[in-house]
């Protein structure tokens, strides 16, 4: 299922992010933004259990979450947007998958995988600014269905109607978060409109 998540300030935000004028200062901010705004609708259906809590002066019900949280940003990019739920997420776990895309055969190519012990139990939360092909967060996915995880979202700020069908196609279990659905991928394979390559933009490489 795919999931736009809208709001004015990440419309704005998004622009800036886009804009060729926005050099990697301007673009980590804003993608930081983003990614933290978009937190609360991706947790939005996160169970939660009861709990005990003593105010000053009773002792009433309280909410916690039911379970852990693993978040996994897709290296490299995926960085970009960790700290945004981090932050909100104060208590999650993050794990890393190292995925780069072949210039010429676009097929993803893992480099890297760490997650931690917990993440079969864990609400899994994948996270990579850019679903062009879908491939590496298809491959991604794997990886985590591997390790046990039978509870995941992905968020990305911007996918490709291409990437959304290749994903769900293979993962049709996993709902998809995104800022945007652009128009198209281009000869390239780059999403388009887009805002370029995402790595290189928030590394300044
Ligand atoms: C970018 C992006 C995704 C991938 C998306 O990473 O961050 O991981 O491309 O493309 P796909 O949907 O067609 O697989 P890239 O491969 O450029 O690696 P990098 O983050 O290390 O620059
Ligand atoms: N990776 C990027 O960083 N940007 C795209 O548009 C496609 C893949």
């Amino acid at each position: 299922m795919f999931h736009h998540v809208d709001h004015p300030i990440i419309r704005e935000r998004l622009t800036q992010i886009r804009s060729v004028d926005s050099e990697t200062p301007a673009f980590r901010h804003a993608l930081h933004d983003v990614a933290q705004m978009m937190c609360f609708s991706v947790t939005a259906n996160l169970e939660t259990k009861s709990i005990e809590v003593e105010t000053p002066l009773t002792k009433t019900q309280g909410y916690g979450l039911a379970h852990r949280v693993v978040l996994v940003p897709i290296l490299r990019a995926g960085v970009g947007m960790m700290n945004g739920f981090t932050e909100i997420l104060t208590e999650a776990s993050v794990g890393y998958i190292g995925l780069y895309r072949d210039e010429e055969t676009l097929q993803p190519h893992a480099y890297y995988c760490k997650l931690p012990d917990h993440t079969a139990e864990s609400d899994v939360i994948l996270i990579d600014p850019m679903l062009a092909t879908g491939g590496s967060a298809a491959d991604a996915a794997d990886e985590l269905k591997k390790a046990g995880a039978n509870r995941i979202r992905f968020v990305c700020l911007i996918a490709a109607p291409e990437g959304v069908a290749a994903f769900e196609a293979r993962h049709p279990d996993i709902p998809i978060y995104s800022a945007a659905l652009d128009e198209k991928l281009n000869e390239n394979a780059y999403i388009f409109p887009g805002l370029g390559d995402a790595g290189d933009r928030y590394f300044g490489t």
